[in-house]
Order: C-alpha cells, then sequence, then structure tokens
C-alpha cells in the first residue's frame, strides 16, 4: 500500500476518499496538487479541490445511517470518580445540530471563527462538530492558557464568538475559566470583536453567580441551546474550505494560527486511526490529549468518529485521586486502545509497578504515544508493566502542521524497535538533510523534511501566508522543513532526535523560547532574556531561563518568582520556567547575536564550551557559570 501511495498518490487517496460521503465528487485531475518549490511560484497544496462535503456529516450522519446510531460515540469520564456519561452517535448528532442552529441563528456564517475555551467536556468534541456542520471554522484554545494567550487568540483569529464553560476541577484545582475568557475580552480591548460568549454550566465545579454576566454579550447553554431544534441543515464546503485553525509555537514571533481544510484532513484523519490504532466500528479508544492540542483534535474528536468507533473523553488528571486512575479507567470501560504521551509514561513509571498492576487491563490490545522522543526504559516499561508485554507500541511522529501521523509502526505489520518512529505512513515521503540542504541517502543523520503534499498537511498561517513560506518552505526550497531532527537506520527506521530550532517542548507541550522571553522582558526590572530548553527526567524538556535585571537592582528569591509569575500569567502555567539563572550580561557575538549553543551547555553543566572565540566578551561565561547555583 504504501508503495502504492508513492507512486499514484491520486488514485491511492481517490480510492480511500470514496468511502466517505460527498455532496458533490471531485474532478479526477484535481485530486492532488501542489509542490514544495518557492521558487516556482507560492506555496498552494490542496487535495479534492472542487468536490464538497461536511466533516461532521461524516463522523455522525454517515455513522447513524451504517446502523450505529446507538453505538457509544463518546464516553466520558469526569474529574470525580463516580461522574461519567456515555452518548450515542444519535445523541451527539442531535446536541451538535442543537448548537450549529443557534450558531446560525446569531448570525455565525461558514468561514466565520469560533473560538472554543473549554475543559474536557463532551461539549468540546460538540463545539467542534458543531462548527463544522455549519462550516465555521473552530479555533480551539487550551484552557490552561492564561487570559493574555486568549486574548492575543481572540484577536488575531478576529472571532466574534466564543463557547466556554464557567469552571472546573481537575484533580483538587479548581480553574474559574469564565473569569479568564471575562479578563481576555477586557485586555483584547479594541482590538477584540466578541458579540456573543456561551457558557456552559459546570455545577460539579463550583456554585456560580451570575454576578458577571453580560446581558445580551453572555448566554447559559442549558437556556439557549436546549431550546433548539434537533434538526439542522448542513453546510456542504469545498474539501479545500477551512475546518479548523489552532495555534502552535514557533521558533521566533507569536504563535501561529495554523490553518487545516476540509476533505484532506477528512481522509488523512480517519486512514491513519484506522490503520495506526487499527480501529473498528465499536472499538473503544482512549486519547489522553487535551482537544486544546492537535492530537486531541484527530485523535479525540475527528478521527475516531470518522471510524464508528467510540472515543473517551477524560476530565481529570491521571494522578488523581491516585495514580492507578488511568488503570482504573481502562478497565471500568474496557479500553482497547491506549494512546498517551511519554511525559505521563514516565511520571506514572515514577510511581512504581503496584498501581498499574492493581488492575487487569485485560481490555487493552494497542498502545501508543506521541509527542515528544520516548526514551526506551519508557518504552520498555510501557511495554512489559502497562501492556503486559502483549500489547504493540506505536510511537507516532506528527505536528500540529502535519495533522495527522507521518511516521509511525503500522502494529504488527513490521517489527518495532523501543524509541524509533519507525516508517512513513502512506503518501508520506521524508527525506534528510544535511544544514547545506543536501538530501542524505541511505543510514544518515540530519534535518528531517517531507518532500511531496500529503492530505492533512496545513494548508496557511491563519492571515499570514508569506510566514508560512517563510517558516516551512523557504530554508530548503522543495522540501516542508519540520523543524525536528532525525536520524535513519540501516533498515529505514527514523529515530526523531528533537527540535533543531527554538522550540521547547515540555511534556508534549509546544513553547517558543522568544514567547517566554517576551514574558520576561515584559516585568518592568527584567531588561533582557534567553531562554533555553533542557534534559528533564518526566517533563522531557524543561525551560531553562537567563534573565538580566535593570542596573543597581538586587538580585532577589523574591524578584525570581515575580518573573516566573509573569510567564504563567502571560501564557500560563505550564510554560513557568524551571530555573531562572540571573546573568548579569548574556554571552553574545560581536554582532550581538546571543550564543544559545553556550547557554545550553552552561545549564547543563556541560562546562566542554567548545568554539567561544566569535564571543565579544569571555568573562561572561566564567561569570555565568559562578552564578550558576545562585
Ligand atoms: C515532537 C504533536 C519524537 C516533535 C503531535 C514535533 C515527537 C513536535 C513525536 C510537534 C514522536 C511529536 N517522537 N518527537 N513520536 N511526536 N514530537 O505540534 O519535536 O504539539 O516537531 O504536535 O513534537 O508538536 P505538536
Amino acid at each position: 500500500m504504501y508503495k502504492e501511495s508513492i507512486t499514484d498518490p491520486s488514485a491511492f487517496w481517490s480510492a480511500i476518499a470514496s468511502e466517505f460521503y460527498w455532496k458533490k465528487e471531485w474532478d479526477p485531475a484535481n485530486i492532488v496538487q501542489g509542490n514544495f518549490d518557492t521558487t516556482k511560484g507560492p506555496i498552494s497544496t490542496s487535495f479534492f479541490s472542487g468536490a464538497q462535503t461536511n466533516i461532521a456529516w461524516n463522523c455522525l450522519d454517515a455513522q447513524i445511517s451504517k446502523g450505529r446510531g446507538d453505538t457509544a460515540a463518546f464516553v466520558w469520564e469526569g474529574n470525580g470518580l463516580d461522574e461519567n456519561k456515555t452518548m450515542s452517535y444519535s445523541e451527539v448528532c442531535s446536541e451538535v445540530n442543537k448548537l450549529a442552529n443557534w450558531l446560525r441563528n446569531i448570525g455565525v456564517k461558514k468561514g466565520d471563527r469560533v473560538i472554543i475555551y473549554m475543559p474536557m467536556i463532551p461539549e468540546l468534541p460538540i463545539s467542534m462538530l458543531a462548527c463544522a456542520r455549519i462550516g465555521a471554522v473552530h479555533g480551539v484554545v487550551f484552557a490552561g492558557f492564561s487570559a493574555e494567550s486568549l486574548a492575543q487568540r481572540i484577536i488575531d483569529s478576529e472571532a466574534k464568538i466564543i463557547l466556554t464553560c464557567n469552571a472546573v476541577l481537575r484533580g483538587t484545582k479548581l480553574l474559574d475559566l469564565k473569569s479568564i475568557v471575562d479578563s481576555a475580552i477586557g485586555l483584547g480591548g479594541d482590538g477584540c470583536r466578541i458579540t456573543h460568549c456561551l457558557c456552559v454550566a459546570n455545577e460539579r465545579a463550583v456554585p456560580f453567580s451570575e454576578s458577571n454576566f453580560i446581558l445580551e454579550r453572555d448566554f447559559w447553554w442549558k437556556e439557549t441551546v436546549e431550546k433548539m431544534s434537533s434538526t439542522c441543515e448542513t453546510e456542504w464546503v469545498d474539501a479545500e474550505d477551512a475546518l479548523f485553525m489552532l495555534y502552535t509555537s514557533g521558533s521566533t514571533g507569536k504563535p501561529k494560527g495554523v490553518v487545516h481544510t476540509t476533505g484532506g484532513y477528512m481522509v488523512y484523519a480517519a486512514t491513519t486511526t484506522k490503520y495506526v490504532f487499527d480501529l473498528k466500528p465499536g472499538d473503544l479508544f482512549w486519547c489522553t490529549a487535551d482537544c486544546g492540542w492537535i492530537t486531541g483534535h484527530t485523535y479525540v474528536t475527528y478521527g475516531p468518529l470518522l471510524n464508528g468507533a467510540t472515543s473517551l473523553v477524560f476530565e481529570g488528571v491521571p494522578n488523581y485521586p491516585d495514580p492507578g486512575r488511568c488503570w482504573e479507567i481502562v478497565d471500568k470501560f474496557g479500553v482497547q486502545v491506549f494512546y498517551t504521551a511519554p511525559t505521563l509514561i514516565r511520571s506514572l513509571q515514577r510511581e512504581g509497578d503496584d498501581y498499574v498492576k492493581k488492575y487487569s487491563r485485560s481490555s487493552l490490545r494497542l498502545l501508543g504515544t506521541v509527542g515528544e522522543p520516548i526514551n526506551p526504559e519508557a518504552w520498555k516499561w510501557y511495554h512489559k508493566v502497562v501492556g503486559n508485554g502483549k500489547c504493540p507500541i506505536v510511537d507516532t511522529w506528527w505536528q500540529t502542521e502535519t495533522g495527522g501521523h507521518l511516521i509511525t509502526p503500522l502494529p504488527a505489520a513490521f517489527p518495532s524497535k523501543p524509541g524509533s518512529a519507525a516508517l512513513p505512513f502512506f503518501g508520506v515521503e521524508p527525506v534528510i538533510l544535511n544544514e547545506q540542504g543536501k538530501e542524505l541517502l541511505g543510514e544518515c543523520e540530519g534535518l528531517l523534511c517531507i518532500k511531496s503534499p500529503w492530505p492533512s498537511m496545513m494548508r496557511t498561517i491563519y492571515g499570514d501566508h508569506p510566514r508560512y513560506e517563510t517558516a516551512y518552505f523557504k530554508p530548503f526550497p522543495g522540501y516542508y522543513f519540520t523543524g525536528d531532527g532525525a536520524r535513519r537506520d540501516k533498515d529505514g527506521y527514523y529515530w526523531i532526535t528533537g527540535r533543531v530550532d527554538d522550540v521547547i517542548n515540555v511534556s508534549g507541550h509546544r513553547i517558543g523560547s522568544a514567547e517566554v522571553e517576551s514574558a520576561l522582558v515584559s516585568h518592568s526590572l527584567c531588561t533582557e532574556a534567553a531562554v533555553v530548553g533542557i534534559e528533564h527526567a518526566i517533563k522531557g524538556q524543561g525551560i531553562y531561563a537567563y534573565v538580566t535585571i535593570l542596573d543597581g537592582v538586587e538580585y532577589t528569591m523574591e524578584l525570581k518568582k515575580e518573573l516566573i509569575a509573569c510567564v504563567r500569567s502571560t501564557i500560563g502555567p505550564f510554560a513557568a520556567p524551571d530555573t531562572i539563572h540571573w546573568a548579569p550580561s548574556l554571552p553574545k557575538t560581536r554582532s550581538g547575536k546571543i550564543l544559545r549553543r553556550i547557554l545550553r551547555k552552561i545549564a547543563c553543566k556541560d562546562d566542554s564550551l567548545g568554539d567561544i572565540s566569535t564571543l565579544a566578551d569571555k568573562g561572561v561565561v566564567e561569570e555565568l557559570v559562578r552564578l550558576r547555583d545562585v
């Protein structure tokens, strides 16, 4: 199948696409278009352009028409042990339609952006599907982002509608989401166009008050959506119409609104879910990612439903009330396929095997990981202890930009190697380049690029196509540049070595060092900051921040705490630096460029600094080493 997908992508993808419902078929000449050569004109890729479909229809109505109306679409497990509910495909379809009708009633049209800022409750995937139903573009913002980050995304997306929830309990921590939304709208000032805020009332979390409800802007879900009709006319959209945008961090500048379109994304999300997770209708699949990240889009919401499977949505945290929670859930519902991040595996491994062995986990047949390289020790523990030595592991490499898995094992199709993402998925042509952009052959190590379009690749950055080309295609004309390094072994297996740019991967969350730096210098006493990622035993990478403070100001513990608080409030708690290192000055070249390579070495206590001849002032380095433990 792989060979066929490369030699004749049009035939390959159109055969798969025929299994879906299309209102209008594609023109055989337009199945795959585009190339990655910026010298030949603007980058413009399309799959099935001109054809019409709707992904919500394929996720819901198409499944119902195949007799799956009573099959569970979502199994929801709340934060507390006794909170759960199951929603069938028919029930989800009705709820999606009610919300879609409400959105349409208030004037939301095809192409309009809708921001979703919600915890992992069924209303989150339901909101995504409701937008899709009417052709609106959803922009889910992870509910761990601060008001400032949310404001930035509201402004950049020019959204007029936000869907949220008053509050949520995660473990024992209460997150007051509605007040974060209120502050974000306030912070947005004139740039914020929000006219409607629809709020789910989570009565389990907190006795809520309506005190800060703004008449005509704020609406309770229950009082409005519930009243709407449960049938809704589907908006048939072009395969190349935008389905969603999702912000992600790059190595420079503010977060990028990655835009994904409908047809190719649908086909690819469904196909990867089917083959990589060996998922069949009715199977229970649990992807632990939050819908605020791409993994939650493709493998909580769209992929499982497109396959008629049941997706488990978990609101809580894996160590509450204790670190056995995941396996308790697996046993309670009979989860067959479990997909998570290496950081979670490592943190549970540290808690000891007893929490795992207390549960049978006999329903599990396949395990997956995503988000960061998995170290062989964690891989082996996952395989031996969690999977009782009988479940294959799929280590899936992909990105927000790629929409779905690009390099991944296929369970039982070929042998896997602990720590390797194995081989390219159908239709994917990875290459390894050297710094000069030359393709390396055979066994090699270098920069990971992709040579040809695949159906679910991002089509643009919202409002900034030139940035799209500059970030992904200009570095190496003819190729999509992933930002990752990789090694290929003698069997052709890929081993991802991690980011080669200034993106830091903390617990599988992407954070741009530039974003953390700009949060730090927003403190009035911080004049300069340089942030690097360093190895972290549980989180994969930790954030190490060098800060220069105003001349004459004393560096104190208090100031250090304030700086960390600044990052928490500007980006979100998950981006808080692990270490703050006081730097009276930073190592720079004569032209003023910060030498991060040296900063990384000092941070991980590797004092073989290598060539420091380009440094403007060598004394700076000695001083930084001396101040390391201050
Ligand atoms: C990293 C998450 C090694 C990689 C789906 C990539 C991985 C970034 C793997 C994208 C893996 C993801 N092995 N590294 N299996 N999966 N990564 O956009 O550095 O949040 O570029 O998408 O995560 O992160 P993003």
